[in-house]
Order: structure tokens, then sequence, then C-alpha cells
């Protein structure tokens, strides 16, 4: 049974009575199957779900997308429905709020986390991150899950939130759930409509780079033609970055590192395409 709460106030109500554990799927919508991956793990979980959808104005920095992020909520619906079609007996509550429900007047707090934040995305979209932290906090302060989910395609995002419920000590469990590709590779971002069919054949480079260093990692055992395939390809000036950094703190120093992380960014016109895959070392 599905579930659509638009008031702050409804979504308070329905959760203040229910000590039971739930599981909490945070998104700002136009789902695609990364998001429904989310929810399905969610629902073999718990009984009961909660999924907000919320483009977030607090981490778009003022030259971004915010206005023409797609907001598609009946869409959106319509494939939560299928996917608890699925998973009978069970209930998913779809918190989809206006600003204003999330952001009170005179509400002022703001969540910082330190450390992870700096470098990257955090370099280059300053306050980016502390809109993320902001909102996740509020939305983990208003649904009170046991276990939160979040896709790995915004893998820096990740390691912020983990950072911020340890920081914080907050009583939930963060799921950092795979990237969903497309046959071609490509990751799954609501993001890639915007890219014209030339883009789009264009962005393979990034994940066919990164899957030929993080292979070259794997087979060589040790990072000499990583970076040197890493920047090679660099001289490219559609990368906003590529780099090869410890998985856990994103720290460049991987003299210790059990597990890597390779990132990159790669833009086409004003849209800038993430991803990133992991490898333990041998
Ligand atoms: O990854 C996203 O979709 C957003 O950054 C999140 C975590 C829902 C916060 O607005």
């Amino acid at each position: 049974m599905v579930t659509l709460i638009r008031k702050t106030a409804e979504l308070v109500s329905a959760r203040a009575p229910e000590t039971s554990p739930v599981g909490f799927v945070p998104t700002m919508g136009n789902l695609h199957a990364g998001h429904i991956s989310l929810l399905e793990r969610a629902l073999r979980e718990f009984d009961t779900v909660y999924f907000s959808i919320f483009v977030n104005p607090k981490q778009f920095g003022p030259n971004e997308d915010f206005t023409r992020y797609p907001r598609t909520l009946e869409n959106d619906l319509a494939l939560i429905e299928a996917s608890g079609a699925k998973f009978q007996g069970k209930r998913i509550i779809v918190y989809s709020p206006e600003s204003s429900e999330v952001y009170p007047e005179g509400q002022g707090q703001t969540v910082e986390v330190l450390g992870v934040t700096t470098d990257l995305e955090g370099a280059l979209r300053p306050g980016h991150f502390a809109g993320v932290a902001t909102v996740v906090h509020r939305l983990f302060e208003l649904v009170r899950p046991t276990v939160a989910y979040f896709g790995l395609k915004d893998y820096q995002q990740y390691l912020v939130i983990r950072q911020m419920v340890a920081d914080l000590c907050l009583p939930v469990k963060i799921i950092g759930m795979p990237i969903v590709r497309e046959p071609s590779g490509l990751a799954l971002s609501s993001r890639n409509q915007y890219l014209s069919a030339e883009e789009r054949q264009q962005g393979l480079v990034l994940s066919q780079t990164l899957r030929k260093i993080v292979d070259l990692i794997r087979t060589k055992r040790d990072l000499r033609e990583a970076k040197a395939l890493s920047a090679e390809a660099l001289r490219d000036p559609r990368w906003n970055y590529l780099e090869i950094r410890d998985a856990e703190t994103l720290s460049t120093d991987t003299r210790r590192s059990k597990n890597l992380t390779v990132l990159g960014v790669f833009q086409l016109g004003t849209t800038r395409l993430l991803d990133n895959m992991q490898v333990e070392l041998p």
C-alpha cells in the first residue's frame, strides 16, 4: 500500500506512534532503476518503508540546475506502486513536500560535515554538501529510520552522510547500494536526460576510462600504469577530475589503502556526469 504525504505535520503524526523499525530512501525524484533498487532492498528488509521525493534547494549552487531539475511526481508514484505490488502487505509512505514544509520560516539550522567534504565535489560545488547534510539530517529527524539507503553513484555524498551519522551519533545504519548502469556502461542518473544523443555517446568515455583504470590496478597490482592512464585521459579538458583515492577517507595517500575508489566527473556542455568504481588492492 502506498500513501502520499505532502505535509510535514502529517508525516510526523504518521510516524510518531510507531516504534517499529522502518527503512528510508531519500531521493530527489525523477526515479530510475537505481532508485528502485534502493526501494526494493528496503522493502525486502522492512514492513514499512519511507520514501522521500524532494528537490532540495539548499544543495544547488546559484548557477546550477535547480529550476530545471526534472519533477515527475505522477510517474514516480506509478513506479513506486509497481514495486510495492511485488511486496504484498508492505507499506510505503511517500513524503513529497514543498520547500516551506521542510524548511519552515525561522528554521535556520544547518549541518556541516568537515574533512571528507573539502575536496572534489566539495571544492567544485561550494555549499553543496552542507545542503545535502542539512536536508538528510532534517529528514532523519522526521522519519527516524532504522536503516537509510543511498546509491553509490554519489560516492562522496555517501561518505559525507556516513561521517555525519558517526559525528552526531545518529541511530541509523547507512547502506550504500551499487550503481545501476545502462548496457553501454553509462551510470543511471536523472541528469542523463539533459544529454543529446551525441553527448550520450561521448559520455561513455567516463565509465570506459574508470573500467580501464580499475582493470589495470587489478592486473598490475600497483598504481603506476593506472596513474599514467589517468594523466593521459586528463588531457581531455572535459574531465573536471579523475582521481584514484582511498575508498574510506578519499585521501590521496593510498600507500596503506586496502580499497581504492576511482572517481571521475566528465562534463558535456553544462551537464556534469559523475561516476566511480571501487577496487580492492591485492
Ligand atoms: O542523492 C540525492 O538524490 C540527494 O542528494 C539526497 C540524498 C536525496 C539529498 O537531497
